[in-house]
């Protein structure tokens, strides 16, 4: 957990940022991987030959091929056009095969196609197994265990606030039931994407990757949380790139739309917290070639915005800065 000392205008807010990053393969992902592989293994042991297959926005399918890579199994991963080239190549250094899925569902996401596709491969392939993360329990529950107790752990007595994505919803759901039992004061806000419909909401078209989902989260009840802020993608790429720029701490595009929506609430009128922490999914390693890049944003078509978006952050007197040695010590990927 680093701090990221926060101004807007002539105001001041310090936000806890727990960077997700500095798991083994880089997400909060693996958390989720261990505990649905240790599930599958508690129902039928999983050995060397072992295939599972998952649908996969591409941070759970890094996860997943390496550990199925070290119990000498093999990975199928059901990804699609959203998915970064940068996670699929990881996801192909540990063996995995990748299954890309091109078009778009009625919702205007992949997700429904992606879960076709798994449930065809399965029917065609006995011996597949699907971890599921969609549905298994162990999804929350290893944040629950997990990542729920090392937040609380990390910030400290004065923690008020939390700002975590959605797409399964599994963290959310997890932090929420450990924190519900044991700090039942904290706010929880659950950070959507323009366009999912994880916490309900109307459908659309998406580019961030990761948070989001073309489908309602199985996890999530409306008492899990107590508020749900959507971002779009084009202010969660402008939000990353302005952190960048200013800090040297790149970041994925959700954790652009954690840190967006925690910031909209810290600066509202008036002040809302005092100790946020922001649960950063990723780093932004995977995205240098996408958002982080202007002839990706050019040919998606949303360069201008982008821009506009930044500027407008800035126009506002929004400013960050964190402690360079508090940060280089505890990551790899500072650009500059
Ligand atoms: C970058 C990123 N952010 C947010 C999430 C959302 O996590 P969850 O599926 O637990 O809701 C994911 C999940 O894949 C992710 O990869």
């Amino acid at each position: 957990m680093v701090t990221l000392h926060v101004s807007h205008g002539r105001r001041r807010a310090a936000v806890l940022l727990k960077l997700e990053s500095s798991n083994p393969t880089g997400s909060s992902k693996d958390r989720t991987a261990v505990g649905l592989v240790r599930q599958m293994h508690r129902e039928s042991p999983l050995h060397p030959g072992s295939v599972v297959v998952e649908s996969t926005s591409g941070n759970l399918g890094i996860a997943m091929a390496r550990l199925l890579d070290e119990i000498g199994g093999r990975f199928v991963a059901v990804v699609d056009l959203n998915t970064p080239a940068e996670s699929r190549a990881a996801m192909m250094r540990f063996g995995a095969e990748v299954v890309v899925v091109g078009d778009v569902d009625d919702s205007g996401g992949y997700l429904h196609n992606r879960l076709r596709l798994v449930r065809q491969l399965c029917a065609d392939n006995p011996e597949y197994r699907w971890s599921n993360q969609y549905g298994n329990p162990a999804n929350p529950l290893a944040h629950e265990l997990g990542t729920g107790p090392e937040l609380v752990e990390q910030a400290g007595r004065d923690l008020d606030a939390v700002y975590v994505a959605v797409s399964t919803g599994g963290t959310l759901a997890g932090i929420s039931r450990y924190l519900r039992a044991t700090r039942p004061q904290v706010r929880i806000v659950a950070v959507d994407a323009h366009g999912s419909v994880a916490v309900g909401g109307c459908a659309g078209r998406r580019l961030l990757s990761g948070i989001g989902a073309s489908r309602r989260s199985s996890f999530l009840t409306p008492s899990a949380y107590d508020a749900v802020v959507r971002v779009t993608d084009v202010r969660s790429f402008a939000m990353c790139r302005v952190l960048a720029a200013e800090t040297g701490l790149s970041v994925g595009g959700s954790s652009g739309s954690v840190l967006s929506a925690c910031v909209s609430e810290v600066f509202g009128r008036p002040p809302v917290r005092r100790s946020p922490v922001c649960l950063m999914p990723d780093g932004g390693d995977n995205y240098l070639t996408s958002f982080y890049d202007d002839s990706w944003l050019r040919i998606k078509g949303v360069l201008g915005a982008v821009r506009e978006a930044e500027r407008a952050i800035r126009a506002r007197g929004l400013s960050f800065a964190v402690d360079r040695a508090e940060l280089g010590s505890r990551v790899g990927y500072l650009r500059n």
